[in-house]
Parts: structure tokens; C-alpha cells; sequence
């Protein structure tokens, strides 16, 4: 084996997994960012993690409202989901940007993609600092799915969206 760097690393393990985390500005307004920095923390009670870089709008969000919900974002999406990796919603609407059909989920105020193949409502429980990074550690209050729909993942160290497998 040879030595490699953190960016082959990613390259080499994906697929990896993707997911778009909404969340609410402090305007009230929608903001989603991809993120494959994610995974499952905890069966019970459930919970995921997922890394954000620290200059993000999604996470200046995520620890003022304690809130958020990632989704499973779908194949008909893509191009959304690449625009919406390449913004700050700090400094750009980016639903207003590039629109996409929306979905509100019972008991949350966040609205998430229509074409979502699962949902996860989250509330931050812990910040955890992590070299350019913030890791978010939350608790899943509620998950909803439609396994109808083909969900994306991210490819070659975070340059592409595709299927598992291309049809
Ligand atoms: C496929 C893909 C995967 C990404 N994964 C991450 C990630 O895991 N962590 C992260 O901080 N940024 C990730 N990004 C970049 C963010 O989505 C990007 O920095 C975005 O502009 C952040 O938006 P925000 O400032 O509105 O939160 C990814 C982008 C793409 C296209």
C-alpha cells in the first residue's frame, strides 16, 4: 500500500453518505447545504453525528436554534444539491436561488426536499470541536421515509452526486 492524503482518502472510500442539512436562518428563512460527514451515533437512544466546516451558515444555525433536519436528498435534486454545496446561506438564499418543490414534516417548522428518501428531525446535544471542523453529536427526535424514491451519494472526495448505481 501507499501513503496517501486526506483528500485521496475520501476519493477512495466513496460512495459516501449525503445528506442535506436544513436548517432555519435567523431571518426565519430556509437554508440546506449538502454534508457526507455524517453517520449513525447511537441506537437508543437514536442519534447521528455529522462535520461541518466552522465558517458554515448550517451550523451557526444549527447551535443558535438548537434545530435541524437532515434529509436523504433524491436523484431528481442533483443539480440543487451541487448549487447548494457551492453557497454560504449566510450570504446567498439559496432556496430563492435555485427552487426546488418543498415538504413540511409534522412537528418540525423546517422544510426539507419533496424528493427525500428519509428525514431525520434533530436536536443538537453536544458541539464538539474538531481541527477545521465542528462536529455535531444530536439526538433523532423523529424519522419519516419514502422508500420509493432513489436517494443520492457522494462521489470521488465530494465532487460528484450520483446513485448507488448508475441506471
Ligand atoms: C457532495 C458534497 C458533500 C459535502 N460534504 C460536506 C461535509 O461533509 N461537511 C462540510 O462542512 N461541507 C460539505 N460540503 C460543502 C458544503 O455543502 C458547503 O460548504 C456549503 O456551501 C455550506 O453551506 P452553508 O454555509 O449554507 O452551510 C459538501 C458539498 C458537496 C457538494
Amino acid at each position: 500500500m501507499k501513503e496517501i492524503d486526506i483528500g485521496q482518502a475520501t476519493a477512495l472510500t466513496s460512495p459516501d453518505p449525503l445528506v442535506l442539512v436544513c436548517t432555519e436562518k435567523e431571518d426565519g428563512s430556509l437554508n440546506m447545504a449538502p454534508v457526507s460527514f455524517f453517520m449513525y451515533a447511537s441506537f437508543d437512544p437514536p442519534m447521528l453525528a455529522f462535520g461541518m466546516g466552522k465558517a458554515a451558515n448550517s451550523g451557526e444555525n444549527i447551535r443558535r436554534t438548537g434545530k435541524a433536519v437532515l434529509a436523504a436528498p433524491g436523484v431528481s435534486i442533483k443539480n440543487a444539491v451541487m448549487a447548494y454545496g457551492s453557497a454560504n446561506g449566510g450570504k446567498t438564499d439559496k432556496l430563492k436561488e435555485t427552487p426546488i418543490a418543498l415538504q413540511r414534516i409534522e412537528g418540525s417548522s423546517i422544510q426539507v426536499p419533496e424528493d427525500s428518501r428519509v428525514a431525520f428531525v434533530v436536536s443538537l446535544a453536544q458541539t464538539v470541536e474538531a481541527g477545521d471542523h465542528y462536529l455535531y453529536l444530536c439526538n433523532i427526535d423523529k424519522m419519516v421515509a419514502d422508500d420509493t424514491k432513489e436517494a443520492l451519494l457522494a462521489w470521488d472526495g465530494y465532487a460528484k452526486v450520483a446513485p448507488a448505481q448508475e441506471k
